[in-house]
């Protein structure tokens, strides 16, 4: 049985507020909480199958140039080693000239330093990597591009658009500020490497790794093999962190298929963390101008918003930085413009929140400037300019929060203890400050399926290959579940991470739980639909409550009323109310910080962050996710960039010593208040997605608490000490 839902129309029900169980949007611990904390969740390289030989990649030593010759047979000499893959064994889908979505891997041809050239395989992993260091190459090298600014920018047509006049505009504003950003790369930090085991059965392919959207790889992998889709199979049923970087395939699953298919048995490859940085994915670092301009009145009557980022030659992912600049704000003349150099880095990708991440960030710092400017409270200055309908498209707004979580915030933060001149607050060395930024971040429903098989014995089945990438998968897809069968927690089985099962859009974007949520929702719909009939009675006199029915004066439990399994597959696509209204999460961020006068360092004293993102499934991992966003938010602030040699483009900073991501001691006490919200054009749940709305503009709020603090923007992000120093005073 199936159910299917066209997302055509806005949902008015309250279904979830209905239901009597009481466990969705409840702090419910993880059901797989047990197993992570013991150890006994099995990540991607845990499930070592027997006789499971081990693959090192060996890597281009230099940006740019064109191998000449390798030599893997002189390592087979070697103790332990099986295999040497390179040239075209080593290609993904020779028959398509190695197609590159991802990280070239195998072509003579080297666009970056730490581009896999071979695999080396042997019984060992240190057997492997040792005969790795001793392979033998020639290498015709060329110079690189490496610094965007001297590779110089592409500006692809349909990334560019504009209304009305912004010259005119700004010439005839009352006030207008024009301002150029930069940020650097970022690495996604997922605390778990991407590993990859492949095992052929005959032609059939099992894959264990660590990846995002199972759905999506299974093709993706095929297709890099020349394989057909139904002959591969994914397994991610614990996911150690993606952020982005285990959204694609990486070069570490072709290469495990690859050679496993060569030798004859099951192969893994885990890499390492410096393969991570330089061999998988990264932020582009940015560059944004960002031209405001308003009238006497603090109204905005333009925005400008230009980005200039990186990737390597021929790839076709950009980085979306203007992504939510076409609504946040009103003003009637526009301009977004999105421009991109080609350059010998490492490949960029998806990290935590593509797009307003960095976008927004600047966007509010710019917002900031002029408020300053214009002598307005920075809250002020936004909810003046709260649009009521997107400015671009001319849609209307699902909903809208963004006043109310400013407001919220506002009043929670104590903002009115904030000075509005700069340098006016000290505690002996350290300078005082308060900044704010909004958060916004567009919302997305994803097609998915899920299956749910309703047992007699009162329990329930939940599949789909949907991931739990720490976000909380298990937890909310049991809570759906649960609540719409009359079932309690542990009544529910949530099994995740196989291609097998009915296919979920997977973990990206924030759509996951709302997406994948919506199709166990459609499917216990039904299912509760099916027992009615059976009851001969109509669904909505049913109350479904601790494994029993309640209809009339009569409850019976579920073995009572039925005596076979009923199973539906819930299925969910887009439609109109994604492409008719503008959907977003908004949010709004505070903090304080404390800047020393002396050194320049600054230490983040406390945040708050107020979001709204429709129903909240589960308190606690909704709150956790915020927290973790705000915490990339310290990172992107003040300490996180990758360096690039910038002679060879090497990541310098390729390990968690030198990329410093914030610890423990980076980060206060983070405050979350999630609002209360139902967005009936969303889905069924009225719940979207929230996983990355905590970091976009969250490092707005605290550079721009450090301009409160001591006068100094830093517009060349992360804010580190020295550039904080440059700016003060020298008689502190
Ligand atoms: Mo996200 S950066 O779309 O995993």
């Amino acid at each position: 049985m199936t159910a299917y839902l066209k997302m055509d129309e806005p949902d008015h029900r309250r279904r979830l507020d209905e239901t009597v169980q009481g466990i969705i949007g409840t702090a419910m611990d993880r059901p797989d909480g047990a197993a992570k904390v013991t150890g006994t969740a099995i990540y991607a390289h845990e499930d070592q199958p027997k006789g499971m030989a081990h693959g090192v990649f060996a890597r281009a030593p230099v940006a740019k140039g064109t191998l000449t010759r390798i030599d893997g047979e002189k390592l087979r000499a070697l103790p332990g080693v099986l295999a040497v893959l390179s040239g075209p064994k080593f290609l993904r889908n020779p028959a398509q000239g190695g197609a590159n979505e991802a990280p070239v891997q195998g072509s003579e041809t080297i666009a970056y330093l730490g581009q896999p050239i071979a695999l080396v395989v042997a019984e060992t992993f240190e057997q492997a990597r040792h005969a790795a260091h001793m392979l033998e190459m020639e290498i015709t090298s060329e110079d690189g591009l490496i610094n965007p600014e001297d590779a110089g920018y592409e500006t692809p047509e349909d990334q560019q658009d504009s209304q009305g006049d912004l010259e005119q505009a700004m010439r005839d504003a009352a006030r207008s500020v024009d301002v150029t950003y930069t940020t650097p790369s970022h690495n996604s930090g997922a605390m778990e490497p991407h590993a990859s085991i492949a095992a052929w059965d005959g032609d059939r392919l099992t894959l264990r790794g660590s990846y995002q959207m199972p759905n999506y790889n299974q093709y993706e992998l095929a297709d890099s093999l020349g394989v057909e889709p139904e002959n591969v199979r994914i397994l991610a049923p614990f996911v150690g962190g993606g952020f982005g970087s285990k959204l694609g395939i990486a070069p570490e699953a072709v290469a495990a298929a690859l050679a496993a298919r060569e030798v004859g048995r099951p192969v893994g490859v885990a890499l390492t963390r410096q393969q991570v940085f330089e061999a998988t994915m990264r932020r582009s670092e940015s560059r944004q101008r960002v031209r405001l301009c308003v009238d006497s009145e603090g109204r905005l009557t333009g925005i400008g918003h230009e980005a200039y980022v990186s990737n390597l030659p021929d790839e076709e992912f950009s980085e979306p930085v203007t992504q939510a600049t076409p609504f946040l704000y009103a003003g009637a003349h526009r301009v977004i413009g999105h421009h991109i150099a080609r350059v010998h880095r490492t490949c960029a990708g998806s990290v935590r929140a593509p797009g307003e991440s960095i976008g927004v960030t600047v966007l509010e710092n710019a917002m900031d400037e002029l408020a300053h400017d214009l002598k307005i409270d920075p809250i002020e200055l936004r909810l003046k300019n709260i649009p009521d309908k997107n400015p671009t498209s001319g849609l209307p707004f699902s909903s809208h929060t963004l006043a109310q979580a400013l407001k919220t915030g506002r009043d929670r933060f104590g903002w009115d203890q904030r000075n509005p001149e700069p340098r006016s607050r000290r505690e002996g060395e350290w300078l005082l400050g308060m900044g704010m930024a909004s958060a916004v971040r567009v919302n997305i429903l994803s097609e998915a399926r899920a299956r749910v098989t309703l047992s007699p014995g009162g329990t329930a089945l939940v599949e789909t290959d949907m991931t739990d990438i720490g976000t909380g998968t298990y937890a909310i897809l049991t809570q759906i579940c649960g609540e719409m069968l009359g079932l309690a927690g542990d009544k529910v089985i949530v099994s995740l991470g196989d291609t097998d099962h009915p296919h979920g859009p997977g973990s990206g974007g924030s759509w996951g739980a709302a997406s994948s949520g919506t199709a166990v929702f459609l499917a216990c719909q039904k299912i509760r639909a099916e027992v009615a009939k059976k009851l001969d009675a109509d669904e909505a006199d049913l109350t479904f409550k601790d494994g029993t029915i309640i209809y009339g004066n009569r409850q019976a439990p579920l073995s009572d009323l039925i005596d076979q399994e009923i199973a539906v597959e819930g299925h969910v696509e887009p439609g109109k109310t994604s492409d008719e209204v503008t959907q977003a999460t908004y949010g709004a961020h505070f903090a304080e910080v404390a800047v020393n006068a002396v050194t320049g360092e600054t230490r983040v004293r406390r945040m708050l962050g107020v979001f709204a993102a429709g129903r909240i499934l589960n308190a606690k991992t909704a709150r956790s996710q915020c927290l973790g966003g705000m915490t990339f938010g310290i990172g992107m602030a003040l300490t996180e960039e990758i360096a690039h040699d910038p002679r060879d483009g090497h990541i310098v900073n390729h390990d968690f010593a030198e990329y410093h991501l914030p610890v423990n001691a980076d980060v206060p006490q983070l405050d979350v208040v999630l609002l209360e919200e139902r967005d009936d054009y969303a889905n069924p749940l009225q719940a979207k997605g929230i996983g990355e709305l905590g970091i976009c503009g969250a490092a707005a709020a605290i550079t721009n608490a450090i301009f409160n603090a001591t006068g100094v923007r830093v517009r060349d992000y992360p804010a580190t000490l020295d550039k904080v120093l440059a700016g003060l005073p020298q008689k502190a």
